[in-house]
């Protein structure tokens, strides 16, 4: 078993602290907002919605596919067993008239079983640099109806670049080298990580019959949707000053270290 999936086996079962359920707020409403982008856009086709959550962890964020009423099959898998167990736990096999499929699966080498042009949305959230690379786009575009999407969310380089050094109880970034970093977040991450840039997202786009169609930071993202930080920030605030934990303005500038990437796959598929 390597670091990674000894990791999140161990923090599957543990409550998450509540120094960072601020930048957990921001960071849920965010993804609430991407899937819901998606889902409109697709549900005008009127047909039932298949996704699949890349990396899905203890299934949080199927609630919020499962809040439109079109997506009939949702396909959860991850590394660690320890989360899918505890997704199967929570959520079962059929929620709001949608079925769902949780398995173990490492996508480094592996993917989910589906047939080509069977799915109409994946989705991976804070968790496309343990697997990203041409094979993983190959294989997402392989199993993408053409108009699907693709949707990511990661770390901007050049912003973590900026915080190298950053060292508190909550949080810690060390830059190793030009591809990877050390990142250390109380109660969700700490592991080497590698850079995802650009450059080779435009690459891979490319060679895998993707449309990039947005790359945007998180803040400008939440906040052209409506999103108002100070809302979640005042209602945790009273929190935070009852037990005197938790950063608001560090909590920022992690929700500012991330991107949303929006990647649609073309109509006509020059798939191999
Ligand atoms: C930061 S968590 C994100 C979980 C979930 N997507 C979320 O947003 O709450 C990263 C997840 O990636 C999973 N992961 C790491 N390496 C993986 C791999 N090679 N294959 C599948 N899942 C992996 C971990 O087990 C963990 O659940």
């Amino acid at each position: 078993m390597n670091h990674v999936e000894q990791h999140y086996n161990k923090i599957a079962h543990s409550n998450r602290p509540f120094q960072t359920a601020y930048l957990r707020a921001l960071n849920n409403s965010v993804k609430f907002k991407a899937i819901n982008t998606i889902l409109q856009k697709l549900e005008a086709h009127e047909k039932p919605i298949t996704v699949i959550d890349l990396a899905c962890g203890r299934g949080g964020d199927i609630v919020k596919f499962l809040k439109n009423v079109c997506v009939k099959r949702y396909l959860g898998v991850d590394i660690s067993k320890t989360s899918i167990d505890e997704a199967k736990n929570r959520y079962g096999t059929h929620m709001n008239g949608c079925k769902i499929s949780l398995a173990i699966c490492n996508l480094q080498q592996s993917f989910p079983p589906s047939r080509p042009s069977s799915v109409d949305f994946v989705f991976c959230a804070f968790a496309i640099h343990y697997f990203f690379s041409n094979t993983i786009f190959q294989r997402v575009s392989r199993c993408l109806r053409g108009g699907g999407t693709f949707l990511f969310l990661k770390i901007n380089k050049e912003r973590l670049v900026e915080m190298d050094g950053h060292s508190t109880k909550n949080l810690r970034i060390r830059v190793i080298n030009e591809k990877s970093y050390d990142f250390f977040l109380r109660g969700s991450v700490d592991c080497t990580e590698h850079f995802v840039v650009d450059s080779e997202i435009f690459e891979y786009a490319e060679n895998n019959s993707f449309e990039v169609k947005q790359i945007c930071s998180f803040v400008v993202f939440f906040s052209t949707r409506g999103g108002c930080p100070q809302f979640y920030a005042e209602k945790i605030q009273r929190f935070i000053n009852k037990t005197s934990h938790g950063n608001i303005e560090e909590q920022n500038q992690i929700f500012s270290l991330y991107d949303v990437v929006i990647l649609e796959k073309k109509l006509i598929s020059l798939n191999k």
